[in-house]
C-alpha cells in the first residue's frame, strides 16, 4: 500500500478528469518526473512508458535538444497575440512544414489541440464551398475512425464508439461509410457519394491508422481508394494525421507513404514532441485561395487566443531538428521489427482475437473488452505503463525506447495477458 502525497489529497477532489466516470473511477497515479521512455511516480516507482503519453512523446521525454530551444524562447517571448503580430518561429515553422508536407499543402493555421485543428479543416472544407457560392452542410466520415471531442470532431467520429455514445442525438447527423476495403465497399462508397456528393462539403479520413476507434490498420489501397474517390465525386479530402504525423506509421506523414495529397491535413500530438500543445491545420493552395476576396465575409473567422504560442513553435523546430538529425524512422522500423517479433506469442493465447504491427504501434486484440482497471494494476505491477483502448490491447511508445526497455513492454504483454486469457 503506498501512501499519497499531500498534494494528491488536497487536489483529487477538484479535479475532473478525462474520460472518467468520477463516481467509480480509480485514483490516477501520482507522478513526479518523466524521463526518457520512462514515468517515475511519486513513490519512487518507475514505469515503462508504453504510451508516450497518447502518442506525442515521441523523442521521449525531456530531450534536451527540445528543452534547451523551450528555455531559450521562454526568455525571449513565451507568448504574444497572433492577430496583427506575428513572430520568427511560428513564421518560419509554418514555412519549414510547407517544405516538408507533400504538394502545395502549405498554408498553415496555428491551433492547440487536435480536436480544434480538425474542427478548423472541417470549417475550411464548409466555407470553402460557400465562399465559391454552393452550400454544402455535410461530411462523409468512416466507421471506427475516430477525430476527436469539440462538436464536428464528435460528429465524424464513429458514432458506434462508446466515447460520445450518450451525446449522438445532440451531433449533427454525417455519412459514416465502411472503408473501401474491396470491391463490394468500395462501390457502396461511390454509390453514397453519388447521391449525396453535392451535398458533402469534406470526407475525412485517419490515413492507414485509424487510432482511438480501435487500433485498426488499412493499406496504402484503400487509402488511394478513398483519395481517388474524393476527387471523382469532387468532395474535398481532410486527412486526420493528428496521430499518424511525424513518423509514427513507418513514413514521417501516412498520407505520403501511400502516395495521395489530400486538400487538407491535420496534425498535433508528436508535432512538439509531446512537450507543447500545438496543431497546425494545413490547407491546399487553392483551398486557400477561396477565401482570398474583397468580401470581408468570405474570411476564415477562427483565431484561438494561443494560436501560434510561441513556446510551441519553438518546440515544434527542435523536434524537426530531431527528425532531420536522428535515425527516427529507422528506430521506428527497428520497433516494428521488435514488436513483430515479441507480440507474436500472444496471438496463440485464448482469447486474443489479433495480433498487429504497424511502425510503432502494436496491437493485441482481444475477443472481448478486460475490467481494464485491473489490467492496468496489473501493467503497473509489472513496471510498466499500458492502458487499454476497450478490447485493445497496444503500445505506441517513445521511437528512441532502448530494446531493453521494449522487451519490458511486450513481455508485461506477454505475461498479463497469459495470467488474464487463463482465468
Ligand atoms: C486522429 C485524431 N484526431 C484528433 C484527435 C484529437 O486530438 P486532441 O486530443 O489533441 O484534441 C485525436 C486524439 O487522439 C486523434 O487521434
Amino acid at each position: 500500500m503506498t501512501t499519497r502525497p499531500e498534494w494528491l489529497a488536497a487536489g483529487l477532489p477538484h479535479l475532473w478528469l478525462p474520460y472518467a466516470q468520477m463516481k467509480t473511477a480509480p485514483a490516477p497515479l501520482p507522478v513526479r518526473a518523466v524521463e526518457g521512455s520512462r514515468i517515475i511516480l511519486d513513490d519512487g516507482r518507475v514505469l515503462i512508458d508504453g504510451l508516450a503519453s497518447w502518442w506525442t512523446a515521441c523523442h521521449g521525454y525531456r530531450h534536451p535538444h527540445i528543452e534547451e530551444a523551450v528555455t531559450r524562447q521562454l526568455a525571449i517571448m513565451p507568448h504574444v497575440m497572433f492577430a496583427g503580430l506575428v513572430h520568427e518561429q511560428a513564421a518560419r515553422l509554418a514555412a519549414r512544414l510547407a517544405r516538408l508536407l507533400p504538394g502545395d499543402l502549405d498554408h498553415m493555421f496555428f491551433s492547440e489541440s487536435g480536436s480544434v485543428a480538425v474542427e478548423v479543416a472541417l470549417k475550411i472544407g464548409a466555407q470553402y464551398w460557400l465562399n465559391r457560392g454552393e452550400e454544402r452542410s455535410r461530411f462523409l466520415a468512416f466507421k471506427d475512425g475516430y477525430h476527436g471531442d469539440t462538436l464536428w470532431a464528435m460528429s465524424v467520429s464513429d458514432p458506434a464508439q462508446g466515447m460520445h455514445r450518450a451525446l449522438q442525438h445532440l451531433l449533427p447527423r454525417q455519412i459514416i461509410a465502411d472503408l473501401p476495403r474491396d470491391a463490394a465497399t468500395a462501390e457502396a462508397l461511390d454509390r453514397l457519394l453519388e447521391r449525396d456528393g453535392g451535398d458533402l462539403a469534406a470526407m475525412i479520413v485517419e490515413p492507414l491508422v485509424q487510432g482511438a476507434g480501435g487500433m485498426v490498420f488499412h493499406d496504402s489501397e484503400v487509402l488511394r481508394r478513398v483519395a481517388e474517390a474524393a476527387r471523382r465525386h469532387n468532395v474535398l479530402l481532410v486527412c486526420d494525421e493528428v496521430f499518424t504525423g511525424f513518423g509514427r506509421t513507418g513514413a514521417l506523414f501516412a498520407c505520403e507513404a501511400a502516395g495521395i495529397l489530400p486538400d487538407i491535413i491535420t496534425v498535433s500530438k508528436a508535432l512538439t514532441g509531446g512537450t507543447l500543445p500545438l496543431a497546425a491545420t494545413v490547407a491546399r493552395r487553392q483551398v486557400f485561395e477561396a477565401f482570398l476576396s474583397d468580401d470581408p465575409a468570405a474570411a476564415l473567422m477562427h483565431g484561438p487566443t494561443f494560436m501560434a504560442n510561441a513556446l510551441g513553435c519553438a518546440a515544434a523546430h527542435a523536434s524537426l531538428d530531431l527528425f532531420e538529425r536522428e535515425p527516427r524512422l529507422a528506430q521506428v522500423a527497428a520497433i516494428a521489427e521488435r514488436l513483430t517479433r515479441e507480440l507474436a506469442p500472444c496471438a496463440s493465447l485464448a482469447g486474443v482475437k489479433s495480433v498487429r504491427v504497424k511502425g510503432a504501434i502494436g496491437v493485441v486484440e482481444l475477443e472481448a473488452e478486460p475490467d481494464r482497471d485491473a489490467l492496468v494494476r496489473r501493467f503497473v505491477e509489472a513496471g510498466v505503463w499500458i492502458r487499454p483502448l476497450g478490447n485493445i490491447v497496444y503500445v505506441t511508445p517513445p521511437f528512441t525506447i532502448a530494446p531493453d526497455e521494449l522487451a519490458c513492454l511486450t513481455g508485461a504483454i506477454c505475461e498479463v495477458l497469459s495470467e488474464a486469457c487463463a482465468r
